[in-house]
């Protein structure tokens, strides 16, 4: 399978590993000559002279939208016409300048538009987060919330992109191993596009919310009895076998549409990076692609400093935390993940090179947090009317973690990325209130830290006097 042939040349592949730039990659997306993960770049980049000759970032007239990557545009390295470029784009009708994705398409491998599919991702918020920033001792917390994308998170950025490749490249089947939010949003923007879709996925180890969304979205979905390493080992049998076109993030087009959430982040803050971001740690493609962009952002004078990017594991899915702290990234062990924020139940993660080199590119840290932090972590989240899914509350836990152990201080400036939307997984949510999450469970002495947060629905009797008292009750106690 060709992959490379129908992007631009500015595009290229390489390989992380040995550096090799084949013209094209395997079904399976791995180096032919030594098996590691392949990665964009862009040699056309022409970063040391901005005015001249080939170039792939179109400047355009504000206003006058350039054509895809800007070619029969005007050229230039300008950051200043490029972000006006972008912003130019937000009052656009066109439906690809609407995608928080394709508006930044001049930073992406070229994809004709006729093969694009997008369902106008991207162009998540930024949210304050006054209560959680006291909590966690530091003046200025945001969170870019990644779940306020199509199918509610943040897993849509890199699926338009890809997506849009296997329909380029004319496959009929796309498929996925998953946790639940890339099946969900591979079958949504398979049907989009008219392709069928394969979504493997561990049985009864992913939240209703997303196996309901997978099949509403017509889906071929084969819950196997496994986790989700087993999925993966799978499904890179399969793609040897079978003409399907693999859609995991080991992918690099969903890496590259993944990019775009840091750089609509940066023009969301007037381009000036925060000291820290902080990202749920699960395959690693998330903080390997926000990563990636931050330092191509700096590479092309868009920002003018890198932010430090930290990732946050559970501590009972921690492979990175560990192969970074034991074995200072020297090598990775997998491990039989376990964890109730069940997005993040991995544990042997396919891109756990490309998020240490950010690791180290960025001087961020890797911590891990425990179940009741994740929990406690979450509800403060939901009660500063924002919430999201339990993998996402990691980056709160880890943020207390960090401001503690002092790498984080108080006058900082952070933004939190916040992954999923908290009605992915509402057992979780209830459970939690009613206070039955870690019943019976090791974490449940711990777990008395978190009550205070926990706010169990009451049920009374129809009856006005009972819900006077019930409110006069929470009044004295608020
Ligand atoms: N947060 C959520 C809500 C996720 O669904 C995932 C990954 C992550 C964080 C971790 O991101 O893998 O890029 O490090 N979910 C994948 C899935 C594995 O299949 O939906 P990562």
């Amino acid at each position: 399978m060709s992959i490379a042939q129908n992007t631009e040349t500015i595009a290229k592949l390489r390989c992380i590993g040995c550096g090799a730039t084949p013209d094209s990659a395997g079904q399976d997306f791995r180096c032919a000559a030594c098996g590691d993960l392949l990665e964009f770049f862009f040699p056309g980049w022409n970063l040391d002279s901005p005015a001249s000759g080939q170039h792939p970032i179109a400047s355009g007239a504000p206003g006058v939208p350039a054509r895809l990557n800007g070619r029969d545009a005007r050229s230039s390295t300008d950051p200043a016409a490029l972000k006006s470029l972008w912003l130019s784009r937000r009052t656009s009708r066109d439906a690809l300048d609407q995608s928080g994705v394709w508006r930044f398409r001049e930073l992406l491998p070229h994809i004709p538009p006729e093969h694009a599919i997008t369902l106008r991702e991207g162009n998540t918020p930024l949210y304050h987060l006054p209560r959680c920033a006291r909590a966690a001792g530091v003046e200025n917390l945001h969170a870019k919330h990644q779940g306020m994308n199509p199918t509610a998170s943040f897993k849509d950025t890199g699926m338009t992109f890809a997506a849009s490749s296997a329909h380029q490249q004319e496959f009929r089947w796309v498929a996925c191993a998953s946790t639940g939010n890339t099946s969900a949003s591979m079958a949504a923007y398979a049907a989009r596009g008219n392709m069928h879709s394969l979504v493997l996925i561990p049985d009864g180890k992913i939240s209703w919310g997303k196996l309901s969304q997978s099949l509403d979205y017509g889906a071929l979905t084969c819950q196997l009895r496994t986790d989700f390493d087993g999925c993966v080992r799978i499904l890179n049998e399969l793609v040897r076998q079978k003409p399907v076109y693999l859609l995991n993030s080991v992918n690099p087009y969903r890496i590259e549409g993944q990019k775009t959430a840091a750089i609509e982040l940066m023009e969301q803050l007037a381009w000036e990076p925060p000291d820290h971001i902080i990202v749920p740690g699960g395959n690693l493609g998330n903080s390997s692609a926000i990563g990636k962009a931050l330092v191509e952002m700096r590479e092309l004078k868009l920002i003018s400093r890198l932010p430090k990017l930290s990732i946050i594991q559970a501590q009972g899915a921690n492979p990175f935390y560990r192969s970074v702290r034991e074995f200072g990234g020297k090598k990775l062990e997998p491990m039989t993940a376990d964890t109730q924020a069940t997005a993040i139940r991995i544990g042997n993660p396919a891109s756990w090179k490309k998020a240490l080199r950010v690791l180290q590119a960025t001087g961020g840290e890797v911590e891990q947090v425990t179940e009741v932090e994740i929990a406690a972590a979450k509800a403060e989240i939901g009660a500063d009317g924002i919430g999201c899914e339990p993998a996402s509350a990691v980056t709160l836990a880890g943020l207390k973690k960090l401001r503690r152990s002092g790498f984080v201080k108080p006058g900082e400036s952070v933004v939190l990325i916040l992954t999923g939307h908290l009605l992915k997984d509402p057992d979780f949510t209830i459970k939690f209130h009613r206070g039955s999450l870690f019943a019976g469970m090791p974490d449940e002495p711990e777990s008395a830290q978190a009550k205070y947060l926990q706010r169990a629905p009451i049920v009374l009797d129809a009856d006005l006097g009972a819900v006077i008292a019930a409110l006069d009750a929470a009044e004295r106690n608020s």
